[in-house]
């Protein structure tokens, strides 16, 4: 592993929420299969990988979600990827469910004393320590949590390769969820909502201001 700390931050200012993407420019087959490789190595709790992603290049469908998603028009205007980040909802995070038994079983491989390890850990994680279980949305947030791990992994890659991006929250979540969901059967509402989105492509400009981010000693807490 040759990089350097200077490579890392060049990275990092050179990743910014792009507003104007290149239509006319494509990410190759490549770029996007690596930055999806990325996202799928990504670390989640427990190792219950409680997502999806939806890669939305249909043209009908991004032109239904348009007027839906306020913070993605200009991404749905030019960006070369969209991508849908889906969470899984409480049915599929209960103790036993055919997602949990799979991950641990057929993933995992979960010898028996660790599997039932995990049992214990897991319902007292969500019953006690997180209370991950005392509602719907906080299990469907908690599962959120994990797509915005993976999303940003993909953006810090996309960034490598010269990739540019924008994370996306400005969209009504019961809108898209309708029209992609139940609408489209991209996904079982009763088991995946709509977390994030983030666009991929390349900027037709450069950035209008430089980083504003509070200092250092403002962000980190020492002790
Ligand atoms: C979770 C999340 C959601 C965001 N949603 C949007 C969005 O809907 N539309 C948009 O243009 N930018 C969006 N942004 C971009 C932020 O406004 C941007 O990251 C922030 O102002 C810092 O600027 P920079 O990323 O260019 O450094 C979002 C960022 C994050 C992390």
């Amino acid at each position: 592993m040759t990089t350097t700390k200077q490579h890392i931050l060049d990275v990092h200012n050179f990743r910014y929420a792009c507003k104007q993407f290149d239509p006319t420019k494509e990410v190759s087959k490549e770029d996007f299969d690596t930055i999806l490789e990325v996202g799928r190595l990504s670390p989640t709790s427990f190792g219950l990988e409680a997502y999806k992603i939806l890669v939305l290049q249909d043209k009908e469908l991004r032109c239904k979600i348009y007027p839906h998603a306020w913070g993605a028009q200009k991404s749905l205007e030019g960006a070369s990827h969209i991508v849908v980040f889906l969470a899984n909802k409480q049915a599929d995070l209960r103790w036993g469910s055919d997602h949990m038994e799979h991950i641990l079983r057929d993933i995992k491989q979960l010898p028996d004393d660790v599997y039932g390890f995990y049992q214990g850990a897991y319902t007292n994680f969500g019953e006690n320590d997180f209370k991950t279980y005392e509602s719907e949305r906080a299990t469907f947030d908690w599962a959120c949590k994990q797509t915005y791990i993976v999303m940003a992994n993909m953006l810090t890659a996309a960034a490598e390769l010269g990739i540019d991006t924008c994370p996306i929250e400005g969209f009504v979540p019961a809108e898209l969820n309708r029209i992609l969901g139940d609408e489209a059967g991209l996904f079982d509402t009763n088991h995946y909502g709509i977390s994030v989105m983030a666009s991929f492509g390349y900027r037709a400009e450069e950035p209008h201001r430089g980083k504003a981010r509070r200092p250092m000693d403002e962000v980190v807490l020492w002790k």
